[in-house]
């Protein structure tokens, strides 16, 4: 049978970027990407996703918004569901600090810098300067099983940005602008903002943007059970 190593490829090769071009996207791709990403799988096709696309004069508005949201309590902004728990346990807490130590590293930024770190929140809550964001909620009264639908439609998108030379970068945090996000966006109280995303075309000559995330190799994370 033949293979498409085109299909493993553009999955080994996408990254999440934090620095964006600015360079406009096409809003026919847009709608292209988020099409076919509507074909993901879900549990008895129940398609538990919603997204809002932000742009233009609605994009500057709530990413300033949202920074100033965030100034005014750095420490004070809670998610709608939990992240991770706390303390984090290992092998998570080595990977997780491993993660953002690389990060810091590529942003030059340590983790002892507060107001560095600060200032990298805030590219976040710019979209990192991507021309498109996109914001996504889900009915909170579903359960478990429809986060793990979701995982799918967001993959989905990342790949079929890829497919056509843009790139993304999911963020969880948007999570935590959700009291400003259902003002702006007239989100029904059922409706948790789940996460957001960057998208446009990356601007790789930031190191950050070039980082190489390790992932373990198949013997740690793959039992084969055969007798
Ligand atoms: C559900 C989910 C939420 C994430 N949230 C954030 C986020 O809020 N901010 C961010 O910079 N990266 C976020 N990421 C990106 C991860 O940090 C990244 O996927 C991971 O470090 C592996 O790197 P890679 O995507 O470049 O392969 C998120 C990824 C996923 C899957």
């Amino acid at each position: 049978m033949e293979t498409n190593p085109f299909i493993d490829e553009v999955i080994r090769k996408r990254r999440s970027k934090r620095g964006f071009l600015d360079q406009a996207v096409d809003m026919a791709m847009v709608k292209d990407i988020l099409a076919a990403a509507g074909s993901a799988p879900s549990s008895s096709n129940s398609q538990p996703w919603r997204c809002y696309v932000i742009t233009g004069a609605a994009r500057e508005r709530i990413t300033t918004l949202a920074v100033d949201a965030y100034r005014a309590a750095p420490d004070g902004q809670a998610p709608e569901y939990p992240f991770f728990p706390q303390p984090l346990h290992e092998p998570y807490a080595s990977r997780f600090n491993g993660f953002r130590g690389q990060l810091g590293d590529a942003q030059g930024c340590c983790r002892s810098d507060k107001v560095k770190r600060r200032r990298d929140v805030e590219r976040q809550f710019r979209f990192f300067d991507a021309p498109v964001g996109i914001i996504f909620t889900m009915d909170r009264r579903l359960e478990w099983a429809s986060f793990l639908c979701y995982g799918g439609f967001l993959q989905n998108i990342m790949l079929a940005a890829r497919g056509r030379g843009l790139d993304t970068c999911p963020q969880q945090i948007w999570s935590l602008q959700h009291p400003l996000l259902r003002a702006e966006l007239g989100l029904a109280e059922e409706q948790m903002v789940v996460a957001g995303m960057s998208l446009g075309w990356a601007d790789d000559s930031l190191p950050e943007n070039r980082m190489t995330v390790p992932r373990l190799p198949l013997d740690e994370f793959v039992t084969f059970v055969a007798d």
